[in-house]
């Protein structure tokens, strides 16, 4: 029996943001999220269930993990061990691929690739709306990096349709030039963030109603490929999720000086006739949403204040795919 695979799972931005659960054992979101996947991030995962393991093992970038992280790895194979009626260990060996600048190494990839291998591994032959509500379960990011291109995550009603949609494919010349600003570890997770902003902040249902409506119009946006229109609306989206962050108590906010500075740089090539429009997540680092034909002239102009080390431009990225099997 086949019981290891390899696949490869690429990151994705959010557009229209997931920021608050409504259940936390499960991931059930507050609100339906929208995102773009990218070709240049993803995470390579090796699973391979052995019978004579006496526990997960796990390796990230080639180094052995300590506790703490392989229990996370091991709560979620549990899953998949539940669903395929199997009590065998694994081996998980992941490979983060970003470039340059690190701090950009993400949940959503890691889930995605780690779901996608699990299945394969113990060929549970979930489809992948179904593999996308396991991947959930790890991070809720992780849910939309099972598709490629522009992909909705639905809140759903339950745990079972609480899942990833194809959109679109993005081929119409949309691209995204990060930003790395920052690569040190975050002083407030994002799990811990949108928590403490669901609880606390009074401009939180503000931001329920209004996500509520940007999903509706970035959907027609892309619907009819309304560039300038997808942009409008991912800046104030972002804008609104990080509001919220400054009504919570205690307040918090993931903006650096340097983020400020890349979105001035943004601002004024609008203003010089090219439409680039940014978006923030969890993290100071500014990721701006551009033609992918456009991408190098938002570099050069962003060269003035970051190193090329720290400027990654990529395109739409692919959903998750099987590398090798034996
Ligand atoms: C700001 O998916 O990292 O990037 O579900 O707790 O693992 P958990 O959170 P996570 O949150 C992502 C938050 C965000 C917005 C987004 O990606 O939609």
């Amino acid at each position: 029996m086949q019981n290891k695979a390899c696949v490869r799972a690429h990151t994705n931005i959010a557009l229209i943001k997931y920021w608050g659960k409504r259940d936390e054992t499960y991931f059930l979101p507050m609100n339906s999220s929208l995102s773009l996947t990218l070709d240049k991030l993803y995470t390579d995962t090796m699973v391979s269930f052995e019978e004579d393991l006496a526990g997960d093992v796990f390796y990230l970038n080639d180094e052995l993990q300590g506790e703490k992280e392989t229990q996370k790895i091991s709560a979620f194979l549990d899953l998949f061990r539940k669903e395929k009626k199997t009590t065998a260990f694994a081996r998980v060996e992941s490979h983060n691929h970003v470039p340059t600048a690190a701090g950009l190494a993400s949940s959503a990839s890691a889930f995605a690739a780690l779901a996608g291998a699990a299945n394969r591994a113990l060929q549970l032959h979930l489809d992948p709306q179904t593999l996308s509500t396991f991947a959930r379960r790890g991070s809720g990011s992780a849910t939309r990096s099972i598709y490629g291109g522009f992909v909705e995550w639905d809140m759903g009603t339950t745990s079972d349709d609480s899942f990833a949609i194809e959109v679109d494919d993005a081929s119409w010349d949309i691209g995204m030039v990060i930003v790395a600003v920052n690569k040190k570890a975050k002083e407030v997770s994002s799990r811990e963030g949108m928590k403490r902003t669901v609880e606390t902040s009074p401009f939180y249902p503000a931001w329920t109603q209004a996500a509520k409506k940007d999903i509706v119009s970035i959907k027609e946006a892309i619907a009819k490929k309304d560039f300038i229109r997808l942009g409008e609306i991912t800046e104030a989206n972002g804008m609104k999720m990080h509001g919220t962050m400054l009504g919570a108590e205690p307040p918090f906010s993931y903006w650096e000086p340097d983020s400020i500075r890349a979105i001035n740089i943004v601002k004024q090539l609008r203003k010089e006739g090219i439409p680039c429009y940014v978006t923030m997540d969890a993290g100071p680092n500014v990721k701006v949403l551009c033609r992918l034909s456009q991408a190098e002239t938002i570099k050069t102009a962003l060269l003035s204040c970051f190193s090329a080390d720290k400027l990654i431009i990529t395109g739409p990225g692919a959903g998750i795919r099987e590398l090798t099997a034996t």
